[in-house]
């Protein structure tokens, strides 16, 4: 391998610039980043940025800095045109076999699984949708058939230029400024403080137009004194690391061909033998990969990056970006001490001190991590011990690559410039986590994979989720349902209810739940001959304990969270290994009476 570790600094996500006091013109554009060191050019990748700021364009688009109480609104641009005006084709192969957001295709149809073979070279569907906000309305989430086409002078006769629930919600939002290729799009910003992400959520393409960089961070502040930590016996206001001291770290992991293009597989084979670094492009007609793992680990945009630390305490907000593996994060060197303070909902009950940090897809995990025990001249790496295949949960599972993906970045430590005023992690305490009320349901859900009869010779496996009746077992009575299928999930607004996710897959899945945070309520095993739980139910893990909007469901377990269901509308809940999320592992949920 040719890809020099280290090699980079870090880049840190500029803020992105407004366009007026609370709002965001924000467009998705085709730009080139220095993603690999030299002697490898610019790689031509997707990014947000502001309109009319060139300079703000990159991959993660600029951070979205929101203050609790403050909604803001955002203008979502599909800039995926040339300058003249044009279409661009997606970077990335295009399965037109799965039920996606084919914008020449038949509208309020179920895929059709004999679509015209090999590659779409049509315009591409955007829309974005900001993960993590609680309380948005539905015509505000970025719905996945509410996409948009960009504005482009040379769109295809018979093409739609929206998706079939744009019109809908555009009627909802009050029709503001939604017009060809952009929708706007309000987030009240009413939850705890927190680190969002904001990310493409187009049906079917989600996985292609993420991976191609769609990606950004979105934070939560708060100027209210009960959102603070404060120091333990003192009564005071802690102090966390902030400015230069505190680094967001959006972790991904890709692959590249020779030329410093980003690959993704266009094909089972391809993908079977291990596509790496330098596989030639296929000319085998694109199909869906049931997971993609990249041997490259990319932080904020650029491959292995390194980064200069004083010897003191930072807050390092991690993001999982990555399409499908699961991350176990580790420093190399056991004197940098890690303590957990937050997770995607902001602050946990209390700090942990880890050792190991799991973060499955779209999980984010709030540390404070101490670099003072370390000399200047020191290095530490970051290391990673998730396998380079679908997580099982299993203590022994095969770490992954240990040069390559095993390594995600290095820390350079250097003089101290002043002295760490930060409050030391034990001593913190977090601001108290409201109690939710006795829920007035349980709905069991089920995680299901199936081989699907072939398409084109091709045997894929689907993913798909099911309603579940648990008393009728394992291998009875599971419905399993698509996309497409009538809503199931309809609870009412105000309605605070349990959902068991009962994991009948081999491998663990992110589950996420648009508009909502949860509490993880507990794990149980399921009997491998019933499907029943059986067992004691296991709390959740300590670093776990707070408000999260994406928990791991891990094969063999039924694992239930519990949340309240606010704003009526339409929204989706899903596995976030976004190639399932893609192949039917998502499902919409709709609460209050039916609208559309
Ligand atoms: Cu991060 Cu429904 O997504
Ligand atoms: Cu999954």
């Amino acid at each position: 391998d040719r890809v020099e570790r280290f090699a980079l600094p870090l880049a840190v996500p500029k803020p992105m610039p407004r366009s007026g006091p609370n709002a965001y013109r924000i467009a998705a554009r085709q730009l080139r980043q220095q993603m690999l060191p030299p002697p490898f050019g610019p790689t031509t990748l997707w990014g947000y940025g502001a309109e009319g700021h060139d300079d703000s364009f990159a991959s993660p688009g600029g951070t979205i800095e929101a203050t609790r109480g403050t909604p803001v609104e955002i203008t979502w641009i599909n800039g995926l045109t040339t300058p003249e005006r044009r279409f661009r084709p997606h970077l990335l192969p295009v399965d037109p076999t799965l039920h996606w957001a084919n914008p020449g295709g038949r509208r309020d149809t179920r895929p059709t699984f004999t679509a015209t073979p090999g590659p779409y070279r049509g315009p591409v569907p955007l829309v974005t949708h900001v993960h993590g906000m609680e309380a948005v309305e539905d015509w505000s989430d970025g719905y996945p058939e509410a996409w948009v086409l960009p504005d482009a002078v040379d769109l295809p006769d018979g093409f739609a230029p929206v998706g079939t629930w744009y019109d809908f919600f555009w009627a909802k939002s009050g029709r503001g400024d939604w017009g060809p290729g952009r929708v706007t799009f309000r987030y009240p910003n009413s939850q705890r403080p927190g680190m969002l992400w904001y990310h493409d959520h187009t049906l079917g393409l989600t996985r292609l137009n993420v991976y191609a960089g769609l990606a950004g961070l979105y934070l939560i502040r708060s100027d209210d004194p009960a959102d603070q930590p404060g120091v333990a016996g003192s009564g005071a206001a802690a102090v966390l690391p902030g400015g230069a001291f505190e680094i967001p770290l959006a972790i991904m992991d890709r692959s590249f061909d020779a030329d410093g293009s980003l690959f993704y597989p266009g094909s089972r084979r391809l993908f079977d033998g291990h596509a790496g670094p330098f596989v030639p492009r296929s000319e085998v007609p694109p199909i869906w990969v049931p997971e993609f793992f990249g041997n490259v680990m990319v932080v904020n945009g650029r491959a292995w990056p390194r980064c200069e630390v004083e010897p003191r305490r930072y807050r390092l907000r991690v993001l999982n970006a990555c399409n499908s593996r699961v991350l176990i994060l580790r420093f190399a060197d056991p004197k940098v001490e890690v303590w957990q303070v937050g997770t995607e909902g902001g602050f946990l009950r209390a700090p942990v001190k880890l050792r190991d940090v799991l973060l499955a897809p779209a999980e984010r995990a709030d540390l404070v991590v101490d670099f003072s025990r370390l000399a200047p001249g020191s290095r530490v790496t970051l290391r990673n011990l998730g396998p380079d295949a679908p997580y099982k949960g299993e203590p022994d599972e095969d770490p992954s690559d240990r040069r390559g993906t095993g390594q995600v970045m290095q820390f350079r430590v250097v003089r101290a410039t002043a002295p760490d005023p930060t409050t030391p992690p034990a001593r913190l305490v977090l601001p108290a986590i409201a109690p939710l009320a006795e829920p007035v349901r349980e709905r069991a859900l089920a995680l299901v994979e199936r081989m699907t009869p072939s398409r084109r010779g091709e045997v894929p496996h689907e993913t798909s989720l099911a309603g579940f009746d648990p008393a009728l077992g394992r291998t009875h009575g599971v419905t399993l349902r698509h996309w497409a299928d009538p809503v199931t999930e309809t609870p009412a607004p105000g309605d605070v209810e349990t959902w068991a996710f009962h994991n009948l897959t081999g491998d663990a899945h992110p589950m996420h739940v648009h508009d909502v945070l949860f509490q993880v309520v507990d794990r149980r095993a399921l009997d491998d001959e019933t499907g029943r739980p059986e067992g004691p139910a296991r709390p959740p893990r300590p670093e776990e304990d707070g408000w999260k909007d994406t928990v791991i469901a891990r094969p063999g377990e039924v694992t239930r969270v519990r949340m309240r269901f606010a704003k009526p509308g339409q929204f989706v809940w899903h596995c976030h290994m976004v190639e399932h999320e893609d192949n039917e592992m998502m499902r919409p949920f709709r609460v209050g009476p039916e609208q559309a």
